[in-house]
């Protein structure tokens, strides 16, 4: 690798505004054929920005782009892939109607005799391309019918069958199971052994550094350093990234919990229960558990987003009718959902808006909103977990990735709800706001709120909870003291055997 003086690509310079915003400033970064590089920084710090530019759906205002030396402008998505570049970004734009087959054949379909579709032979090119991969999908699928990791396996099955040169990964496990993630891993290592450059972009600081040769960091739109692995160590680039060292990530108190608050009952749905669990005011209860082991479909039945089928959800002793997310809110429950695509956050409204949203009733006397209320405690939400203040005023769709799911996160935390219910709460964000998170939730308990966190991410899991309840199979398999549990228990009872990657994901 370092024996090639000649990088893949090189980016000198390059500049990109948005209005105001400033969100690459003269940026340098280099690729070579047969690595993996990393690209790390913070919520905002412009690496998807350079992604769109390399992959022709944005354009630079400034500075240049060399492949193999040569200078290239890459205007369209068409020229990006003419170029060999392939992007899997960081919210997948599926046609969800579309086939598996029709999406690896896009612009270049198998016509027969008359110019028709000839459907026969792009089934089985698409059934090669995937074999390609080990995959067995079937291209007849519907894209949108299969998990977010298949679909990322069909967009590297075409990147591959394209033979691109330079393949982008923007965040691509935040939505994968333990097992797609590592068939993923396996084939990104066959990649860069055939080497293509990869440009791999995660908040995920123990993925970057099993997978990275080399790490670059961006901060606030300008290049800080790039760094031979071998070189460094995590706390150093989470150095770089937020500018100085968190410690203490997790910020675990002790705290004595009171009275049970949320008490759910038998509850049971279509996949999930019968299912009962108690969080204590002043306590915070993790469900842990693998991807499709039931864990987020039992926090949208306890708020009242699914409708259960049987049992009941008290709130302090109450029934909570919890027929519908307003039911839900009103009986004092808050939930910050998954998919920031369900967070029902209004892409064209302001962040302000946004954020006031759920808790417009909190701040009206008689009818009138209390403006300058809302916009104090809007500024508050706002600044507890580190959105730039000026972001106020613009409409969401503005906001970086990870920024979304803060805006998301700061709407439901200003309601002060008794119970409020957390699933993943920290994907796809930085580690400076991760810690602010952590550091509310603690908060929030102090005052006396129950709170249960739905995490796939482990050692968030046991550290920021005081138990942990681990589902499998629709049902709660397990409880443990987080304070003694170690990851190893928690993927015994989550796999109902030693620790494998044995999800069956396919
Ligand atoms: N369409 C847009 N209009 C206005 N501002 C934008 C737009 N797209 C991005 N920005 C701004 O550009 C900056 C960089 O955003 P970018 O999406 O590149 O960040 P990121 O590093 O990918 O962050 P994350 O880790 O959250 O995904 C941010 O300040 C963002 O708000
Ligand atoms: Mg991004």
């Amino acid at each position: 690798m370092t024996t090639n003086p000649q990088p893949l690509l090189k980016v000198d310079g390059v500049t990109k505004r948005y209005g105001a915003t400033l969100a690459l400033n003269s940026v340098h970064f280099d690729l070579y054929a047969g690595e993996i590089h990393a690209l790390m920084g913070e919520n905002g710090a412009g690496k998807s920005t350079l992604m769109k530019i390399l992959a022709g759906n944005e354009h630079r205002d400034a500075g240049r782009i060399l492949l193999d030396g040569q200078e290239i402008e890459i205007r369209s998505p068409q020229e990006a892939r003419a170029h060999g570049i392939a992007i899997i970004h960081q919210e997948l734009n599926t046609v969800p109607t579309m086939t598996v087959a029709e999406n690896l054949a896009l612009g270049r379909e198998p016509k027969g005799q008359f110019g028709v579709l000839d459907r026969r032979a792009m089934t089985r090119a698409a059934r090669e391309k995937l074999q390609r991969i080990g995959s067995q999908i079937d291209p007849r699928r519907p894209l949108g019918d299969l998990t977010v990791g298949l679909q990322q396996m069909v967009e590297i099955a075409r990147a591959i069958s394209e033979e691109a040169r330079i393949l982008v990964l923007d965040e691509p496990t935040a939505a994968l199971s333990r097992g797609e993630a590592v068939s993923l891993y396996r084939i990104l290592n066959e990649m860069r052994s055939a080497g293509v450059g990869l440009i791999y972009i995660s908040h995920r600081m123990e993925e970057v550094w099993d997978l990275a040769d080399r790490v670059t960091v961006l901060r606030d739109g300008t290049y800080v350093d790039t760094k031979q692995k071998s070189d460094i160590r995590p706390p150093d680039v989470v150095r770089m990234m937020v500018g100085r060292s968190v410690d203490d990530l997790y910020h675990h108190e002790q705290r004595t919990p009171g009275e049970v608050v949320l008490d759910v009952r038998d509850l049971s749905g279509a996949e999930v229960g019968p299912a009962s669990l108690q969080v204590r005011g002043g306590e915070v209860v993790c469900l842990a558990g693998l991807i499709g082991s039931g864990r987020t479909e039992l926090a949208r039945l306890i708020f009242g987003a699914d409708k259960s089928e049987s049992g009941e959800v008290l709130i302090n002793g109450a029934a909570a009718n919890s027929a519908s997310p307003r039911a839900g809110i009103a009986a004092g429950i808050a939930m910050v959902p998954e998919s920031r695509k369900e967070q029902a956050l209004f892409l064209e409204h302001t962040v302000e808006d946004n954020i006031a949203i759920s808790s417009l009733d909190r701040h009206s006397r008689l009818g009138v909103l209390d403006r300058p209320g809302i916009r104090q405690s809007v500024k508050k939400g706002m600044e507890r977990l580190r959105l730039r203040l000026n972001a106020a005023q613009l409409p969401v769709s503005a906001l970086s990735g990870g920024n979304q799911q803060k805006a998301a996160l700061a709407r439901w935390l200003m309601r002060e709800s008794e119970v409020l219910i957390l699933d993943e709460p920290t994907r796809g964000v930085d580690i400076g706001a991760k810690s602010e998170i952590y550091q509310l939730i603690n908060e929030l308990a102090s005052r006396g709120k129950a709170i249960l966190v739905v995490s796939s991410d482990l050692p968030e899991a046991i550290g920021i909870s005081d138990r942990i309840l681990v589902m499998r199979a629709g049902r709660v398999v397990a409880e443990m003291a987080a304070d003694s549990a170690t990851e190893e228990d928690v993927m015994f009872h989550a796999t109902g055997t030693a620790a494998t990657d044995n999800e069956g994901s396919r």
